[in-house]
């Protein structure tokens, strides 16, 4: 028999534990021919502002020795815009999509997650944790991140997650902080804050000097926040999110506690990934003789 890849994400059913992380797939539409978004649970657009945004000066990608440095600075159309672009397109993508909110301020975040209800987007996520805005990313803080996560609960019957940074320190209390407020899952996590300067040049990689560090490497920060929040707060649904490229990755991170796992960064290389995985996570649950990959949460072993 095939062994059952479909996962509860918090209230939320998904055909596969595999999700598209957003920016990594632009507004999930402009991709469609590009990656089988059948493969996936779910597919999360770039995050969106309540006006357009024009992102940040160029340099905004720099490429490292290990996975690659982001300072886009969430260049969007606006909400208003996002809708007519991408709304009507919606219902043709076959997986289920999520809008992802960012702004500069609670009642922002409140207003887009209202805005984009209306198109059929099926949940909303909360991006608190953007590292190349100007200024310190919201999920650094967990009075101001319940804050936001409250007025985007009052103003959608969506289901939300919401996304933290592996760079608050400790971050259960943030985890715990936004479950509190409100959120059905958290998504664990952004990218790490990071920076580089070309030593011939003698510039920084990213014309906003730190930006986000994204990839394979940051695979094992991501794995200690899950691991962590598990711990901690075993009630708390988990969306892990950094550096999967493999379907070694995705059993890790559902063993460390996560119920559904993001792919970002290596759909730049492999725009088809998430097919490759699925045929290796069919492999490796028939090997174990595993029915439903939902078994595999939380299941690693302690020393
Ligand atoms: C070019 C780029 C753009 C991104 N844009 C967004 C964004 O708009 N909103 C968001 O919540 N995360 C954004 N992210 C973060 C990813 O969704 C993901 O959390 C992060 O890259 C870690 O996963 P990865 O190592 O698999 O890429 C972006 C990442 C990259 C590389």
């Amino acid at each position: 028999m095939r062994p059952t890849l479909g996962v509860f994400l918090g209230p939320v059913e998904l055909s596969s534990p595999l999700v598209a992380a957003s920016g990594t797939v632009g507004s999930v539409v402009e991709f469609a021919k590009i990656i089988d978004f059948a493969r996936y649970g779910a597919a999360t657009a770039k995050s969106v502002a309540p006006e357009p945004w024009s992102g940040r000066l160029a340099p905004r990608i720099a490429p490292t020795n290990a996975g690659m440095l982001n300072g886009i600075g969430i260049q969007n159309p606006g909400v208003d815009a996002w809708k007519e672009d991408v709304g009507p397109h919606l219902g043709r993508i076959p997986t289920q999509v999520w809008g992802s909110v960012v702004a500069h301020d609670v009642q922002g975040f409140a207003a887009v997650a209202a805005s984009m209800e209306t198109v059929g987007v099926r949940a909303i996520e909360i991006n608190l944790s953007c590292p190349n805005l100007d200024g310190t990313p919201f999920a650094l803080d967990p009075v101001i991140s319940a804050e936001i996560v409250r007025a985007v609960r009052i103003a959608t019957t969506l289901p939300i997650g919401a996304k933290l940074s592996p760079d608050a320190m400790p971050i259960v209390p943030i985890a715990d902080a936004v479950m509190g407020a409100g959120a059905d899952w958290v998504v664990v996590a952004n990218t790490v804050m990071g920076a580089s300067i070309d030593i011939e040049t003698r510039r920084p990689g990213l014309s906003g000097l730190i930006g986000g560090y994204s990839g394979e490497a940051i695979r094992p920060i991501t794995m200690r926040c899950v691991l962590q929040i598990a711990a901690a707060s075993p009630d708390t649904p988990i969306l892990a999110c950094g550096g999967v490229s493999h379907a070694d990755h995705v059993v890790e991170y559902l063993l460390a506690g996560a119920s559904a796992v993001a792919i970002g960064t290596a759909h730049f290389a492999l725009p088809r990934v998430a097919s490759t995985i699925t045929k290796d996570l069919q492999r490796y649950l028939r090997r174990h003789d595993i029915d439903n990959i939902s078994d595999l949460t939380g299941a690693y072993e302690p020393w």
